[in-house]
C-alpha cells in the first residue's frame, strides 16, 4: 500500500482554491459553435496553458484555422510509460438563457453541485487531471511517470483544428495511454469506467422546391411541399421497429458480445425510473435490444432541428421554397462515418419525391471507440477509481461521442481510459448544467492515484 498521505493533505488544503479555480475557468464563455467567441476561447486556452505552465510543466499554444490546441508535458520518465490526458476547454452554447436559474457563466455551488455551463462537460472533469498533476509536483516534486496533456477548444464543433494538425503533431502525441475524463459514473455513488462510445455522422438535409415561397392557396395540390417531402424522407429513413433504412447500414456492425450481455444485465437499472427521469410516458427503440444496449452499443438517428418554412407567430400560408433538417447517426464499431454519407446519399437519391431537389451538407463525424477492458493499464485504472471514489467502479459503454478520439488512438496506436466524473443527470448541454463538487474533488483524487497507478513498478 503506497502512501498518499502527503498528497490527500495536500488536496484537503486546497479545497477552496481548486474550486476557485474551475469558476475561473467557468466565467469564461468559451462556446466553440459561435463565431464572435474567438476571444474567449483563446482566453480559455492561456488559461490553461498558464495553468499547467506555472506548476513547472513544458507548454506550448499550438494555433491553428480556429481555437488553439494547448499542449503540455511534464519531464520523461525512462522505462516508463508516457500518459497523454485528453480533455477540451470548449463548451456548448448556454440558450435558452430564459431556463437557467443563475447566468450560465456565472458559476455557484448550489446544492453540492457546481452549477455553469461547462462545470461537467468538459471544464470540470478536465480539470480534475490538471489539479493531480499540479498537486504530485508541488508535493512530491515528480510524477512516477510522464504526462501529456492535449485540451483542444472545438470538441463540441467537429475538431477541426485538432484534426489538421493530428499528423504535425505526431511526436507530441506519442504514449502509451490516453486517459480522458469526459463521460459519466453509471450512477450517483457507482462510478465506472468506460470501454465504449459511440461514433457519430452529422448533417443537414435541405429540401429545395419552388423558387420562392408560394401562397398555399393558389398553388397548393400543384407542386411539392418540401416540408411534407422532407417528413417523408425523414419517416422512411428509420421504421416504426428502430432499423435505418440507408443500404447496407448494417453491414459493418458489430454485433454485442453475449459476455457484454450478461454484464449490462448484472447493472442495476429500471426502464420505468428511465422514463419517469426522462418524463417520458414509455421508453422506445430498436426491438430486440435492452435500453442499455440500445443506448450504448447500437446506431441510432436522430432529428435535432427543423429548419425553413414559417416560424413566426400567428398563421402564414405558404409553400416554403425550402425546408431542412439537421440529423445524425450514431454509429458503433465498425461503421464508418464516411460509408454512412455515401449510404445516406444513395438513400436520398432513392427516397426523394418527385418535383423536389435535396441537398446534403456533411457537417461532421467520428468513428465509435472500443478500449480494452482487460489491459494492464486498466487494470491500475481501476484501482485509482476505485481509491478516489471509495467504491469499486463497474465497466460500462456510453452512447455519447468523442469524434477524435478514435483518431488519436489510431496515430498513436495507445490504449484508451475513459474515466467519467460526471452523473447521466448533470444536463450536459442543456440549462443548469452542473457537476458535483464532491465528484471533482473524488475526480482529482482518483487522477492522483492513476498516474502511480499506471506506472510500472515492478522494477
Ligand atoms: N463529453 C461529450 C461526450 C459524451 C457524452 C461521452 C456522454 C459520453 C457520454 C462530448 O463533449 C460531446 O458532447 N460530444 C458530442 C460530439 C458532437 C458535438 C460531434 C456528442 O456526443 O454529441
Ligand atoms: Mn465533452
Ligand atoms: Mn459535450
Amino acid at each position: 500500500m503506497t502512501d498518499f498521505s502527503a498528497l490527500d493533505r495536500h488536496l484537503q488544503d486546497n479545497r477552496q482554491s481548486h474550486l476557485e479555480q474551475l469558476f475561473e475557468l467557468l466565467r469564461i464563455p468559451s462556446i466553440s459553435a459561435d463565431s464572435s467567441k474567438k476571444a474567449e476561447l483563446e482566453m480559455a486556452a492561456k488559461w490553461v496553458k498558464d495553468k499547467l505552465a506555472a506548476g513547472g510543466l513544458h507548454t506550448e499554444l499550438i494555433p491553428g484555422d480556429g481555437p488553439p490546441l494547448v499542449y503540455a508535458e511534464t519531464k520523461a520518465v525512462p522505462g516508463q510509460p508516457v500518459v497523454l490526458v485528453y480533455g477540451h476547454y470548449d463548451v456548448q452554447p448556454a440558450d435558452p438563457l430564459e431556463l437557467w436559474n443563475t447566468p450560465p457563466f456565472e458559476p455557484v455551488v448550489r446544492g453540492g453541485n457546481i452549477v455553469a455551463r461547462g462545470s461537467t462537460d468538459d471544464k470540470g472533469q478536465m480539470l480534475t487531471h490538471v489539479q493531480s498533476v499540479l498537486a504530485w509536483l508541488q508535493v512530491e516534486k515528480a510524477l512516477p511517470l510522464q504526462v501529456k496533456f492535449l485540451i483542444e477548444g472545438q470538441e463540441e464543433n467537429g475538431s477541426q483544428v485538432l484534426q489538421e494538425k493530428l499528423a504535425a503533431i505526431q511526436s507530441k502525441l506519442a504514449c502509451d495511454v490516453i486517459a480522458i475524463s469526459d463521460s459519466s459514473q453509471y450512477a450517483p455513488g457507482q462510478p465506472a469506467i468506460t470501454y465504449g462510445l459511440r461514433g457519430i455522422a452529422y448533417y443537414e438535409i435541405r429540401v429545395h422546391g419552388p423558387k420562392a415561397d408560394l401562397h398555399s392557396g393558389s398553388f397548393g395540390g400543384a407542386v411539392t411541399n418540401p416540408g411534407l417531402a422532407l417528413a417523408r424522407i425523414l419517416t422512411e429513413m428509420k421504421t416504426p421497429d428502430g432499423k435505418i433504412q440507408l443500404p447496407g447500414f448494417y453491414d459493418s456492425v458489430v454485433e454485442i458480445d453475449e459476455s457484454e450481455r450478461a454484464m449490462w444485465k448484472g447493472l442495476n437499472f429500471s426502464d420505468e425510473q428511465f422514463a419517469t427521469q426522462l418524463g417520458v410516458s414509455e421508453l422506445t427503440g430498436e426491438v430486440g435490444y435492452s435500453t442499455l444496449e440500445r443506448r450504448w452499443a447500437r446506431p441510432t438517428l436522430d432529428v435535432h432541428g427543423l429548419l425553413g418554412g414559417y416560424q413566426g407567430e400567428g398563421g402564414k400560408t405558404i409553400i416554403p421554397s425550402w425546408m431542412g433538417a439537421k440529423i445524425s447517426f450514431r454509429l458503433v464499431p465498425n461503421q464508418d462515418p464516411k460509408q454512412v454519407t455515401l449510404q445516406l446519399q444513395q438513400f436520398l437519391s432513392e427516397h426523394t419525391p418527385p418535383g423536389v431537389r435535396v441537398e446534403l451538407i456533411d457537417l461532421h463525424g467520428g468513428r465509435g471507440v472500443m478500449a480494452n477492458p482487460h489491459s494492464k493499464f486498466m487494470q491500475g485504472a481501476m484501482q485509482a477509481v476505485q481509491e478516489g471514489f471509495e467504491t469499486k467502479p463497474v465497466l460500462i459503454r456510453e452512447g455519447g461521442s468523442i469524434p477524435i478520439v478514435a483518431q488519436m488512438v489510431e496515430a498513436t496506436g495507445a490504449d484508451v481510459l475513459l474515466l467519467g466524473w460526471g452523473l447521466d443527470d448533470d444536463g450536459a448541454h442543456s440549462p443548469n448544467e452542473k457537476f458535483c463538487l464532491e465528484d471533482y474533488y473524488r475526480g482529482i483524487r482518483a487522477s492522483t492515484r492513476l498516474w502511480h497507478y499506471l506506472a510500472n513498478r515492478s522494477s
